[in-house]
């Protein structure tokens, strides 16, 4: 009897082109500093729903759901960078998310559950991490804000390959208003 294939999912933010140079630099900085692998440019995201391996025949569940979330766009300021010892990440994220967000990671897991997914019971931090297997690196520190207009969230697909994995955007969603004009 043969398993049924999976796949290794998540929804995220995607960033566009003009914001992955100044993250990627950031990276670049805090790892001479503390080490670490810097995350590479095209790969910089913020996770909002980590689905992890999910059966193929879920996929229409989880395009349908996220069809179904109609939320609000909005502006994230990049204003902090910050260490989590475990894993060993540096980020950087926001000193205070705009209600939007919180509201879209809560709409997208309920959306979610009839595909099998269990929604995250700790609290929704929003980050993209810079870079990872870095050694202690200092709290929360200020930096100069990065603009980041979301006008859409995407299912991206996380593939194994040599010595590490690419990420595939298989679909987006627009979010509903200004930020999108
Ligand atoms: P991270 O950026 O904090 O490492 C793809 O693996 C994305 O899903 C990463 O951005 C990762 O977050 C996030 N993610 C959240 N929970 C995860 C888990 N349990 N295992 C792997 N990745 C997870």
């Amino acid at each position: 009897m043969s398993e049924e294939p999976t796949r290794r999912l998540f929804f995220a933010l995607w960033p566009e082109d003009g914001l992955r140079g100044p993250l990627h630099a950031m990276g670049e900085k805090i790892a001479r500093r503390a080490g670490g692998r810097v995350v590479a440019a095209e790969k910089l995201h913020a996770t909002l729903v980590f689905l992890g391996n999910m059966p193929e025949s879920s996929m229409a569940c989880i395009r349908e759901a996220a069809a179904g979330v109609h939320a609000e766009a909005f502006e994230l300021s990049l204003d902090r960078t910050g260490y989590w010892p475990r894993p060993r990440v540096s980020w950087a994220g926001c000193a205070e998310m705009p209600p939007a967000l919180p509201g879209l990671v809560r709409d997208l897991s309920t959306a979610l559950r009839p595909c099998g997914y269990r929604p995250e019971r700790r609290p929704f931090h929003v980050h993209v991490t810079l870079t990872r297997k870095t050694r202690h690196h200092k709290g929360e520190e200020s930096m100069r804000p990065l603009p980041w207009p979301v006008a859409d969230f995407c299912l991206v697909e996380s593939v194994s390959e040599d010595g590490g994995v690419s990420y595939l955007v298989l679909d987006r969603w627009p979010l509903k208003g200004p930020a999108r004009d």
